[in-house]
């Protein structure tokens, strides 16, 4: 799928986005977000979409939120303004395989529902390495393609349809593994079906900052 063909698959997804792809998708939202509640300091969301993260959020964090799609982006400002969401510093639209963001600068990065969606998943989790402090966390939750099963096939039978729904049904987890800087330490697999992955990478050079 090319950038043009994702900014207008989300043109038309955006004004149903919320009740229908985004209501299906809170568990896991909600699980990344409870995680990254605990922790402390700069969160960079990466494809924040419509914004229905946002409010989720505890206010002890600074919130910066990235996307593409220019009407996403509407409805999560809306949603910052509406509910005054006062712990949301920045959002920007911004190509997440080039981002104009500092190195090493926040304690958490986050992709919800984006590596099956963007053109070059790579090059994306490369960059979200790139600007996570050393011994931050780089988290990601999508559904990855299964090995095998019935819901295998079916997952092969919707992949030639990419451009028009939006995202790849038999996305391999293993395209976002390969980042030598990033260490897995944990993957859990979240309802409905075990239907999507919250995995949890950590960027490596923590303990060295401290000496
Ligand atoms: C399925 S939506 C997920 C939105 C949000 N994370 C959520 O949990 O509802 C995928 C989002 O990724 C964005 N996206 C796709 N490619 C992108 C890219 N190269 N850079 C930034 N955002 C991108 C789309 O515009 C869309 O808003």
């Amino acid at each position: 799928m090319d950038i043009n063909a994702v900014k207008s698959s989300y043109k038309i997804w955006a004004p149903v986005y919320d009740k229908t792809f985004g209501a299906i998708t809170t568990v896991g939202r909600k699980r990344a977000i409870g995680h990254i509640n605990s922790r402390q300091g700069k969160v960079l969301e990466v494809g924040v979409g419509t914004g229905l993260s946002l409010k989720h959020y505890k206010p002890h964090l600074q919130i910066t939120g990235i996307d593409v799609s220019p009407h996403m982006l509407a409805k999560a400002r809306k949603k910052v303004a509406k509910r005054g969401l006062s712990h949301v510093k920045d959002i920007q639209e911004m190509d997440a395989r080039a981002m104009k963001l500092p190195d090493n600068h926040f304690d958490t990065v986050v992709a919800m529902y984006l590596v099956s969606v963007v053109p070059d998943p790579e090059l994306v989790v490369a960059e979200m390495t790139r600007v996570c402090k050393p011994g931050g966390e780089v988290l990601i939750v999508n559904h990855f393609a299964r090995e095998k099963g019935a819901l295998s096939v079916v997952e092969k039978a919707f992949a030639p349809f990419a451009n028009k729904i939006g995202w790849h049904s038999d996305f391999s987890i293993h395209r976002i593994l390969g980042e030598d800087d990033l260490s897995v330490q944990g993957q859990s697999k979240l309802p409905p079906l075990g239907m999507f992955t919250f995995l949890r990478m950590e960027k490596q050079g923590g303990n060295a900052r401290l000496n």
